[in-house]
């Protein structure tokens, strides 16, 4: 009783670059960007608007999306912490944001320097104003299957605030396992949980491969009939506050998992990964994708 088809959310340009000590060209992440749209992606996460004391890398944000080419169809969008970074946003031509819960205190406090009951206060007027400008509001919950300072997180504690997003009109939430401490049975029971709050189609799966699980996680998500996922091209990325948090799930490894299920995307592999490589000839950094590894052969 597999999802017939499965919706990838490509957040290499924002998870993906986040970290990135060295300094990346506006014009790098644009290609990136518009690389991955020609793969066929339909939503890309391509910055953020945060404090740029916070996370330098995305101080660029702004310019790149005055310069992508914005391919019909395709969703361009943005982490806003706050309203500041929503204004931001806007004025950058910004049509879809995200929020960004956690489910531990501690780290809510290092994230985004405030209590998870204040960042869910932070959001409202996001979520007004989005409506007032047609924007639409995808949520995050961080620290899903661990947290880093708190260790084990009650899948509760996620639900109810995954629950909380949905409420104040957060389309779908995206529940992530920062750390990729989580295991597959760990995440059908997650799912489980959460979906006595929130409807299965309206959850995502967002899983960071540091213990090498991600995938095993996405197919017990797909068990739990959960059908949207988070990925990163050449599984780029870390946590700039999650320690030794390696990258998302790379779309590639992903998109090969899906393939052989015969679970339509519309992606296509060879783009797909000519757009990860490029990225990682620039970063200097060898190819997270074990995928793309071994086609490169
Ligand atoms: P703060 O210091 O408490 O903010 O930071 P503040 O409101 O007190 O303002 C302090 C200064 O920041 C002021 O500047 C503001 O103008 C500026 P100053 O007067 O000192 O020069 N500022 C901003 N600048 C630009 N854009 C803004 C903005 N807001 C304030 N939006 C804040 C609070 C939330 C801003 C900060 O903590 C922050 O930017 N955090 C972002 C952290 C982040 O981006 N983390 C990574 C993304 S989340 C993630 O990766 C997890 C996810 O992938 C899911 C998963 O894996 O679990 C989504
Ligand atoms: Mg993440």
């Amino acid at each position: 009783n597999l999802p017939h088809h499965v919706r990838l959310v490509e957040v290499g340009p924002r998870d993906g670059l986040q970290n990135e000590k060295q300094p990346i060209s506006v014009a790098d992440k644009v290609r990136l960007v518009d690389e991955l749209s020609a793969a066929g992606l339909g939503y890309i996460e391509v910055g953020s608007f945060v404090s740029p004391k916070w996370v330098p890398q995305m101080a660029g944000s702004a310019e790149v999306f005055a310069q992508i080419q914005r391919k019909p169809g395709v969703v361009y969008g943005a982490l806003t912490p706050n309203m500041q970074g929503f204004e931001a946003a806007v004025a950058a031509g910004v049509k879809e944001v995200a929020v960004f819960a956690a489910a531990s205190e501690s780290f809510s406090q290092k994230n985004i320097n405030c209590s998870i009951s204040d960042s869910l206060q932070r959001f409202v007027p996001i979520m007004d104003a989005a409506k007032q400008h047609g924007i639409s509001v995808r949520g995050y919950v961080s620290c899903v299957l661990g947290c880093p300072y708190e260790g084990e997180v009650a899948p509760e504690q996620v639900a109810s605030v995954a629950a909380e997003l949905f409420a104040m009109g957060c389309y779908e939430v995206s529940l992530g396992d920062t750390i990729g401490t989580g295991t597959a049975g760990a995440t059908r029971r997650l799912f489980e949980v959460c979906a006595g709050n929130i409807p299965r189609d309206k959850l995502g799966g967002h899983f960071h491969d540091t213990y090498g699980q991600a995938l095993a996680n996405v197919y017990a998500s797909l068990l739990e009939g959960i059908s949207v996922f988070d990925s990163s091209v050449a599984g780029l990325g870390g946590c700039p506050y999650a320690k030794g948090a390696t990258g998302n799930v790379a779309t590639e490894d992903l998109l090969y998992l899906l393939n052989g299920l015969g679970i339509d995307t519309g992606i296509d592999m060879d783009q797909l990964i000519t757009a990860g490589q490029r990225i990682c000839n620039v970063l200097g950094k060898p190819n997270g994708s074990r995928v793309a590894r071994a086609k490169q052969l």
